[in-house]
């Protein structure tokens, strides 16, 4: 087994641009496990069918195939809201956590980020990352990302999403979001992506 970076944190804290730049940086693999959550909604709307029958919505979570995640497809902001919802269902995490720890072996190292890498998926990784920011901040770079791609979401509505997401995720009773005990800290309200990378990298460098 390689050399295994966890990462976590709520919706737009930036962990998922430091995971990529840390997996380009050290030649390691990335998966970016909200794309597999993504991926079982999007299937669930595709068919028309709902996303609260956790049998269902197993059997999605079961064919999803972590090769052909395709994040421009994904990326819509209601396909996060449903991914969200489906995320509750133990089912669901079952079969995904699964394909999720098949990939976490490949070598010489892997970054995983999402919500429970740490303190479910990956709990022995040789290195955890907490990353987060304020709540204002994090809306004001959705906010942002979702003007260039052509939205018109209002800040304050992307501000209750981000709120509404957090208690969503946070309150779940299965693998709820939280950082693990042996987790470092990225605080990313007043640091931009490079200093939260140049951070990282010395824990990294540190740990390997
Ligand atoms: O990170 P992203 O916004 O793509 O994730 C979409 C949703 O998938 C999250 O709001 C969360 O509910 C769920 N998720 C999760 N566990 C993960 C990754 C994502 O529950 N490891």
């Amino acid at each position: 087994m390689g050399f295994t970076i966890a990462i976590d944190g709520p919706a737009a804290s930036g962990k998922g641009t430091l995971a990529r730049k840390i997996a380009e940086r050290y030649g390691f693999h990335h998966l970016d496990t909200g794309l597999t959550y993504r991926a079982t909604a999007k299937a669930l709307l595709d068919a028309g069918l709902p996303l609260d029958d956790e049998t269902l919505a197993a059997e999605q979570a079961d064919k999803v195939d972590l090769g052909a995640l395709d994040r421009s497809v994904l990326a819509a902001h209601e396909i996060g809201e449903a991914a969200s919802k489906v995320a509750v269902m133990p089912a669901v995490r079952r079969a995904l956590v699964e394909a999720q720890r098949r990939f976490a072996i490949r070598e010489p190292g892997v970054v995983l980020d999402g919500r429970d890498i740490g303190t479910v998926v990956c709990p022995g990784a040789e290195l955890k990352l907490y990353v987060t920011a304020s709540p204002g901040v994090r809306a004001g770079r959705r906010f942002e990302e979702i003007g260039k791609s052509g939205g018109n979401l209002s800040y304050d509505d992307v501000l209750d999403d981000i709120r509404r997401r957090d208690a969503r995720d946070m309150g779940r009773v299965d693998s709820p979001l939280r950082p693990a005990d042996d987790a470092h800290l990225l605080d990313t309200s007043e640091m931009s992506i490079e200093a939260a990378f140049r951070a990282a990298q010395i824990l990294i460098d540190e740990a390997l």
